[in-house]
């Protein structure tokens, strides 16, 4: 839909004169009305809740039923499993489970995914942006933006959101959609459960014969980091993704990458990957002059770097690829880097239009790039699924949410078996 923005061709004092209250509309709220209002809010409060309960009731019969086939296939079958040494390449079969967990002791949390288009943390930081003061202040992305995470998504992948965030449109390509995390730990192994919709395939106008990545119909990654990466507090993991990073608006152009003096320091081969701004002496954010945004020419020397990885600033990123079925552990500092973490078990496997990737994941760490799990601490978590054969920014992610062990004001709360 082509969009001529009006707000562009007033002055501030007109716009603002513009979006003031009129002082004719205000009306008293009967109290009738607030009543009314109050008891729907409560019903519709009990609905939610009755619904949940009813899904994890039905999600606790269908692992008793899963348990017991698994206990009847191992003694026939021998389990399938990947892990970064040995990648399988069958499908695994969802009733034969090698990872050995009671889901009805885990918590389950609820989150939308959305299509972010091309916001980077350039954008956020950006004028277009209506909350970048208070976020440069502290605010988290879901203190706005938790319950309209639906609209925000819907705007930017249907191209009608006045922000113009996605040049590309994929027609019939969702906005979001909502995912169960189920998490749980014993002495050794954090557990993670993500299941979704699989949804319809919207082929890509784009992208000859419609899947941008026909070997794999869907990956999924998820990053944790300590608050000592900026910005990882409230912004999960935009603060990896820039506006000059592969597929993004300002990336630069391959010549420009082969022939660069940084392509013996980075692995350039696929692009301009996620980083970090502490490994950068500058990240243009303005963009003035025609200056490309971001920071990917700007890396520091290799001693900075190296001082920046021992202040923990680096984002762990577990990703699982389905179709190749294998696991990489890596992290995210100068570049994204899928080598060197103590890696993951993970199980995947698509039923009925239902998605489910279970990871075990070993609590502590001593492997470079690892973030090691310890109860009484609060992590940054992110994750962020590429469905639909999609590739490279046209994924849908999360906000910034906490993750932590057997702590109900995190949102993800690791609770013990
Ligand atoms: C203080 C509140 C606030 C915070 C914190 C905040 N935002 Fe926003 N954001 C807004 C407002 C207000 C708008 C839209 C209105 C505007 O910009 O005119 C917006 C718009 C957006 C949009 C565009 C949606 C569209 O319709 O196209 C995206 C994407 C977005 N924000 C992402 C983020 C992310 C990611 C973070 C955290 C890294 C964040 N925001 C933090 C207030 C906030």
């Amino acid at each position: 839909m082509a969009h001529h923005n009006v707000r562009d061709k007033l002055t501030d004092e007109e716009l603002e004169a513009l979006e003031a209250p009129n002082p004719k509309f205000i009306r008293e709220i009967p109290e009738i009305y607030s009543i009314g209002l109050a008891k729907i809010e409560a019903e519709e409060a009990e609905q939610v809740a009755r619904e949940k309960a009813a899904k994890e009731a039905q999600k606790i019969a269908e692992q008793e039923r899963i348990d017991a086939a698994v206990a009847q296939a191992l003694a026939n079958v021998g389990a399938t499993k990947s892990t970064v040494s040995t990648p399988a390449t069958v499908e695994i079969p969802s009733t034969v489970s090698s990872i050995h967990v009671d889901w009805s002791k885990a918590n389950s949390t609820d989150l939308n995914v959305f299509y972010p288009g091309t916001a980077s943390m350039e954008w956020i930081l950006g004028r277009n942006h209506g909350g970048k003061r208070a976020f440069t202040k502290g605010d988290r992305c879901i203190a706005c933006h938790g319950d309209e995470i639906t609209d925000i998504g819907q705007a930017i992948v249907s191209g009608e959101s006045d922000k113009e965030l996605e040049p590309n449109i994929i027609p019939g390509k969702r906005g979001s959609f909502p995912v169960t995390i189920n998490a749980t730990h014993d002495n050794e192994y954090m557990y993670l459960r993500f299941s979704w919709s699989e949804g319809q395939h919207a082929p890509v106008p784009f992208v000859d014969g419609g899947k941008m990545d026909p070997e794999h119909p869907m990956k999924l990654a998820f990053m944790l980091a300590t608050d000592d990466v900026e910005y990882a507090d409230r912004a999960g993991c935009w603060a990896t993704c820039h506006a000059d990073a592969n597929s993004m608006p300002d990336t630069p152009v391959k010549e420009t990458l082969i022939g660069s003096d940084l392509a013996s320091r980075l692995d350039l081969n696929s692009g301009v990957t996620k980083y970090l701004a502490e490994t950068r002496t500058n990240i243009e954010l303005r963009g003035r002059g025609g200056k490309a945004l971001g920071g990917w020419d700007k890396l520091k020397d290799e001693k900075a770097i190296n001082a920046v990885l021992s202040k923990n600033q680096f984002m762990d990123l577990l990703r699982y690829k389905s179709g190749a079925e294998t696991v990489e552990d890596g992290n995210i500092s100068k570049e994204r880097n899928m080598h060197g973490g103590q890696g993951a078990e993970v199980e995947a496997s698509l039923k009925a239009g239902i998605w489910s990737v279970i990871i075990k994941r070993k609590l502590l760490s001593d492997k470079i790039g690892d973030v090691s799990i310890e109860a009484g601490k609060v992590y940054n978590f992110g994750f962020a699924i590429h469905d639909d054969y999609s590739s490279a920014r046209y994924h849908h992610v999360s906000f910034g949410y906490k993750l932590a062990l057997d702590n109900a004001n995190a949102e993800i709360n690791v609770k013990a078996q």
